[in-house]
């Protein structure tokens, strides 16, 4: 028996041992590790009164801040425009310089010439998804939808520009759509193009020179809504000579 219980005790001497020895660097890696842990927090919280509400912010101040206003799409009445609004101003502040935008950016990059529109995920939770784009002068995107989606598109670099529509409905008689053009820009660096579920929901982007943009569509795409999306197109000239309303059909 005591002879057993000396060979549990080394036993538990040894592990105790090997605990230690396999656990040091680790606790040595967590001690050095916990300035950049402290300082990432930090970071991601920058926007807890400890910078100016017009500061610069760092991808992960942005990430959390837009998931914090993101939430708000759960409420019984969630006023689009408010949200849109406020993730324009987050975007506005946002270090396009961030080394995770510069990384993303630069993957993008490898897709140059091969002759479509380029797509990094960069982020993609329940409620809302961020999306690097990159075109080469020229590409496109046809006109589309995003049901039940809004979106924030910001220009990184390039130029490209930007037309939105509202969908005013079925042309009577005809299997073809109302648009109302709602907006029509040209985006440089810096500058915002924004939908929600009513409005500007329908656009189509053309780039005039290497262009990169950082999206933020809340709710994220998912198999149902990218299902539901359509692809349009859309009369060069307006309806029936009306201003700004042009005739569309499914593509
Ligand atoms: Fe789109």
């Amino acid at each position: 028996m005591e002879e057993t219980n000396t060979a549990l005790n080394t036993m538990d001497d040894y592990n105790r041992r090997q605990f230690i020895r396999t656990s040091l660097p680790g606790f040595l890696g967590l001690t050095l590790a916990l300035p950049s842990i402290a300082s990432l927090a930090t970071r991601a919280n920058a926007c807890n009164g400890r910078l100016a509400k017009d500061a610069t912010i760092n991808w992960d101040a942005f990430l959390s801040e837009v998931d914090k206003v993101a939430k708000t799409q759960h409420l019984d009445h969630w006023i689009e425009e408010a949200y849109i609004q406020q993730v324009v101003q987050l975007s506005k502040r946002l270090n396009l310089k961030d080394p995770a935008l510069l990384k993303g950016f630069e993957n993008c990059k490898r897709g140059i010439g091969n002759g479509r529109v380029d797509f990094e995920d960069l982020e993609k939770n329940r409620d809302f998804a961020v999306c690097l784009l990159q075109f080469e002068k020229g590409e496109f995107i046809p006109p589309h939808d995003h049901p039940g989606m809004t979106g924030v598109i910001q220009c990184a670099t390039g130029k490209i520009s930007v037309q939105n529509y509202d969908m005013l409905g079925v042309r009577e008689g005809h299997e073809t759509f109302l648009f109302k053009k709602s907006a029509d820009t040209v985006m440089k660096k810096g500058e915002v193009s924004s939908l929600t579920s009513k409005a500007r929901n329908i656009h189509t982007l053309k780039a005039h020179s290497l262009t990169q943009l950082v999206d933020v569509f809340a709710p994220p795409y998912d198999p149902q809504r990218a299902a539901k999306s359509s692809w349009f197109s859309i009369d060069t000239d307006p309806f029936e000579g009306k201003k700004d309303i042009f005739e569309a059909a499914f593509r």
